[in-house]
């Protein structure tokens, strides 16, 4: 793989004190992920995903090992500056969509641009971009509670984007959603991975990480297996555009 790497994790470990009783919910993780990929986390009830899903978004840190985004070791940053590497590098998207109700679909995904100190004019046309880019270009006045389930996660989507983070993370983000609006939600990751974004995405189903590139599978903490199933999407550096797929 000729690709840098755009996450390194190197013997990531992470335990909970529960009482008297350590749980060890990651027992030594080492796993790169290049950009352009697409990776499905699998894998039981209680065996890390989410603790590795905060790891990777900056959330929580490692108890020990090192994870380094973008060439960038997260242990040496304070509070202050993780927000800011989960603001510019990171967009989220979770099972409950997590969006502000009474508050329009256009001004949910302004809001990381807020946050980001983008000024108005800019953020009403990046944020109109992105939810074009999902579909949604006619429902952008509309307030959560006029969505349905697969549209409000197209917003939630679309305020992921909006950032041009380096990496979407996913957790479990069709769990809420029917056959029909699952398999459009996937879409719009199946064409956001085509066009070179990094996601990745922690699901229960097998039919859901049968679209990602590479599958990999957590038991008790620790990689059971990781496979890969299509090699990741190649950008040529400084253009938007993606190349001809890489041997793997
Ligand atoms: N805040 C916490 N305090 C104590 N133990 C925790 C905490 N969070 C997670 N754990 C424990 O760590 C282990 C891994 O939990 P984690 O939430 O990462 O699992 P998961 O794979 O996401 O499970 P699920 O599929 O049910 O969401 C479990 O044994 C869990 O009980
Ligand atoms: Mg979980």
């Amino acid at each position: 793989m000729s690709q840098r790497p755009l996450i390194v994790l190197h013997n990531v470990t992470r335990s909970y004190q529960v009482g008297l009783h350590a749980v060890h919910a990651l027992r030594g993780i080492t796993m790169g992920i290049a950009a352009g990929d697409f990776v499905a986390i699998m894998g039981a009830s209680g065996s890390g995903k989410s603790t590795l899903m905060n790891i990777l978004g900056c959330l929580d840190l490692p108890d020990r090992g090192r994870y380094l985004l973008d060439d960038t070791d997260v242990r040496h940053l304070d509070e202050d500056e993780l927000a800011t590497v989960r603001n510019r590098k990171i967009g989220f998207v979770f099972q409950s969509f997590n969006l502000v109700p009474r508050t329009s679909a256009l001004q949910n995904v302004e809001l990381p641009l807020v946050y980001a100190g983008v000024r108005a004019r800019e953020r009403r046309a990046r944020a109109l971009a992105a939810l074009d880019r999902v579909g949604l270009a006619d429902r952008v006045h509309h307030v959560p509670n006029e969505l349905s389930g697969g549209q409000q996660q197209r917003v939630a989507i679309a305020r992921a984007l909006v950032t041009e983070p380096a990496m979407v993370l996913a957790d479990e983000p069709t769990g809420n959603l029917d056959t029909t609006s699952a398999q459009e939600i996937l879409d719009v990751f199946t064409s956001l991975n085509a066009e070179g974004r990094t996601i990745v995405m922690i699901t229960h189903e097998d039919e859901v990480a049968a679209r990602a590139r590479r599958i990999v599978r957590l038991r008790d903490g620790a990689i059971l297996d990781d496979v890969r199933v299509a090699p990741p999407v190649l950008r040529i550096a400084g253009t938007g555009a993606p190349v001809t797929e890489a041997v793997a």
